[in-house]
């Protein structure tokens, strides 16, 4: 009997069922400019939605004044994220104005947060479209044609867009990243993407895989598989795909470290790498699956949020600081001081006092992060904290824990690239520089930014490159092959 495994190695080109499009009539050449806010998911999940406009006859366009649909894929994480879409909206009127046949829609977080209210509170807005409804939205821009206001919020279990192949918008041809599954069930108390995004749900691993294959067949050479949990990915014939079941038999479920093994065994000059790591999730199965294939990326963005257990506690992001430090050591000890590690932290959440901010000081001395990204407590409504938590910390202390966390962070990120200096790196070329020509960029297997003069190289190649300077952000060097 075989598994789902060598199944995979076979079976991969019949993955990806390609939509028949259907006739577009009068949507042909109308143009759909797509402008992206928050994370990585819903980046890629506006490649989705170019994916299902496209087959229905619909161009995408990269400017918005020749656009006659414009769609804004929003974000909700934090009040200044909403406040950014507001007052984009608000610009957004000025061509409305101008060009009154334009259709505006919003899609992502913030229209499934605020569902048919946003309508009301916004009237420029035509079409409000939740993060699992963007198979309904040609269905739903007929209806705007018809006359009406459109709105489909409707958050489904199973939804993974599984057999779309994205459109790549933005696209440096280089990288590409490959979303894996959708939702989150954790439950931290101070977020709103488990009502924004709904239940957690994995996609199945062929199409994942065949995704990969076909970016690398376009000559993408690095993809980054993308879930708000990648550690609980877990997907099993039997749970999600029963008619395969039948087809080939087997039992196995799919966790994330055989997805990783897989989607890195599609060929050593692809790239692979992941976001995010939850540290309550994050296994040793995968650190070794990290270990063993050279192309997968020596970096961890693992998000602690606070250097304090209470703090985390009552985060219930389910582990505590001693577990967190205990995971970083592990990952040291498994790949080796060289792993790139990231972190997420939020200064002022609920009851934070100053000897539980110095916590969260103290673990980023003891960790030493490369990068992080640093946020002041914003309450949600509608998540756990606001219900059972009051928001305390002012904004005064909120600030001034974050501008302390920032300068220490600066530090670290500087520290951290100054102790690269001498060491040769392979580098994938993703462009030249963005100040000069003259000048190729890349990353390093730890995702740190490297420059270094062209010469004869070009994008998309892997060059061993030998750090000679930095600053904190970048390191600077020359090739050596
Ligand atoms: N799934 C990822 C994070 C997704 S949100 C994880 O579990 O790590 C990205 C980051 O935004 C979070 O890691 C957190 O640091 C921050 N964030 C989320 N909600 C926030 C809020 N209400 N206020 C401030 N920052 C928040
Ligand atoms: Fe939000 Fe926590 Fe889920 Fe991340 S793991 S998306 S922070 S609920
Ligand atoms: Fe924002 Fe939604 Fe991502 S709230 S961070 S766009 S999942």
């Amino acid at each position: 009997m075989k598994g789902i495994i060598e199944d995979l190695h076979v079976l991969t080109d019949e993955a990806l069922p390609v939509a028949k499009p259907i006739d577009p009539g009068p949507r042909q050449g109308r143009k759909v400019y797509i402008e992206s806010y928050g994370c990585q998911m819903n980046f890629s999940d506006s490649e989705i939605v170019a994916s299902i406009l496209q087959k229905q006859g619909f161009q995408t366009t990269s400017e918005i004044e020749s656009a006659d649909v414009v769609f804004l894929n929003t974000c909700s994480i934090r009040e200044k994220a909403e406040q950014t879409v507001r007052n984009r909206l608000q610009h957004i009127n000025g061509f409305k104005k101008q060009k009154p046949d334009l259709l505006v829609g919003v899609l992502g977080c913030m229209a499934e947060r605020l569902k048919a209210k946003f309508l009301e509170e916004e009237k420029i807005i035509d079409l409000v479209a939740g993060p699992d409804a963007y198979r309904d939205l040609p269905r739903l821009i007929d209806e705007v044609d018809g006359g009406e206001k459109a709105v489909n919020t409707f958050l489904s279990r199973e939804e993974t867009y599984g057999d779309i192949e994205p459109v790549r918008l933005h696209s440096n041809g280089v990288t590409a990243f490959i979303s894996i599954m959708r939702g989150c069930d954790n439950m931290c108390t101070f977020c709103v993407v488990p009502f924004t995004r709904g239940r957690e749900r994995s996609r199945d691993p062929y199409s994942i895989v065949a995704e990969a294959r076909s970016l690398f067949e376009q000559g993408f050479r690095e993809v980054t598989l993308l879930g708000q949990n990648v550690d609980s990915y877990a997907w099993s014939i039997e749970e999600n795909n029963k008619a395969r079941l039948q087809a080939i038999g087997g039992q196995e479920i799919v966790n994330f470290a055989k997805l990783l093994d897989l989607v890195a065994s599609v060929s050593p000059d692809l790239r692979v790498r992941f976001s995010t790591s939850h540290p309550k999730d994050i296994t040793d199965e995968v650190l070794f699956v990290m270990s063993r294939h050279d192309n997968v990326c020596k970096y961890i963005h693992l998000p602690v949020q606070s250097g304090n257990t209470d703090v985390l506690e009552r985060m219930n992001r389910g582990y505590s600081r001693e577990w967190y430090l205990a995971k970083v050591r592990r990952i040291r000890e498994v790949l080796g001081e060289d792993c790139g590690l990231s972190s997420d932290m939020i200064t002022g959440f609920c009851g934070e006092t100053k000897e539980a901010h110095d916590d969260t000081v103290t673990l980023m001395d003891a960790v030493k992060f490369d990068y992080a990204y640093m946020f002041m407590y914003s309450q949600r409504p509608g998540t756990l904290a606001e219900k059972k938590f009051a928001d305390d910390v002012t904004e005064q202390d909120k600030k001034d824990r974050l501008t302390e966390i920032i300068a220490k962070q600066t530090q670290h990120s500087l520290e951290s690239n100054q102790r690269d200096i001498g060491k040769t790196f392979r580098v994938l070329v993703e462009g030249f520089s963005r100040r000069s020509d003259d000048f190729l960029q890349g990353r390093n297997s730890a995702n740190k930014v490297v420059l270094f003069p062209r010469s004869n190289k070009s994008k998309g190649e892997y060059v061993h490159v030998t750090i000679d300077r930095c600053t904190g952000a970048t390191l600077f060097g020359n090739a050596v092959d």
